[in-house]
């Protein structure tokens, strides 16, 4: 069943046109890559999902929904959630209420409860740091930080932006362990990562951008067959 799909969509800074009609599906509970160069449109892609960037065209829908114009709130609460290239947590506020952050736009106490019980089983390193500043926290535990805020909204489908920037092998593997336990739990995903490898090793299909464009689509094992895919993106 189709959860997201995304036709012919555009978007610009300006002068500069950053995507040019992408068409992209995301299947109930499945895990879809975007693989790209820098400044192929990744980001921006995912933030016209979100209605971060507006769009200059096309159509976004979530399980039938036409959601093409909504703010990033609205989209929350349809079940889409970003979470952010580069983290953007608030260094000065501990880890509990950056993660409360993400609960905004939940409004009923017990159902916010229940959800921190939730995140304190899938994060238990967490619990301890939850009166910790943030800032202080090492590279990966901000990334599970920001991971754990994006989920308290519990989302149909969560958007993740190069969550493995920067860190130490250790907690990429950790990351990844993460991702396929949220896609186990039911949650959707499109992973962005420069990391193709470990990006087609997660996910069930992928798609390769280039100037905006999807330039290459298909399956994990598809893509990692590909010539052009290994000779760009997986160091021949
Ligand atoms: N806020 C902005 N203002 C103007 N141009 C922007 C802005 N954000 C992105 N762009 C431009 O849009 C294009 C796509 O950028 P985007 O950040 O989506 O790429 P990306 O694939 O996420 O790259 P990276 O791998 O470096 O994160 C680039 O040409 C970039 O310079
Ligand atoms: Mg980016």
């Amino acid at each position: 069943m189709t959860l997201l799909d995304v036709r012919g969509l555009s978007a610009a800074y300006g002068d500069v046109q950053a995507l040019h009609g992408i068409d992209l599906r995301v299947d109930k509970a499945e895990v879809v890559a975007v693989l790209g160069a820098n400044g192929a449109g990744k980001s921006t892609l995912l933030k016209t999902i979100v209605g971060q960037v507006r769009a200059t065209g096309g159509t976004v829908q979530l399980a039938g929904v036409d959601i093409s114009s909504v703010s990033p709130d609205q989209a929350i609460r349809h079940g889409i959630t970003l979470c952010p290239e580069g983290r953007r947590l608030f260094p000065e506020m501990t880890v509990a209420e950056n993660i409360r952050v993400g609960a905004h736009t939940v409004k009923d106490g017990q159902t916010l409860e229940r959800r921190m019980q939730v995140l304190r089983h899938m994060f238990p390193k967490l619990v301890d740091r939850a009166r910790q500043l943030a800032g202080q926290l090492s590279g990966g535990e901000q990334q599970m930080v920001a991971i754990a805020r994006a989920l308290v909204s519990e989302p149909r489908l969560l958007l993740l932006d190069e969550p493995t920037l920067g860190l130490a092998p250790k907690m990429i593997h950790e990351v990844a362990r993460l991702v396929k336990l949220i896609n186990a739990e039911g949650t959707a995903v499109i992973l962005v990562e420069q990391n193709a490898k470990l990006a087609l090793k997660i996910a069930d299909r992928g798609y390769v951008l280039e100037n905006g464009l999807v330039s290459t689509a298909g399956t994990s094992a598809e893509l990692l067959a590909n010539d052009h895919v290994q000779k760009i993106y997986l160091g021949g």
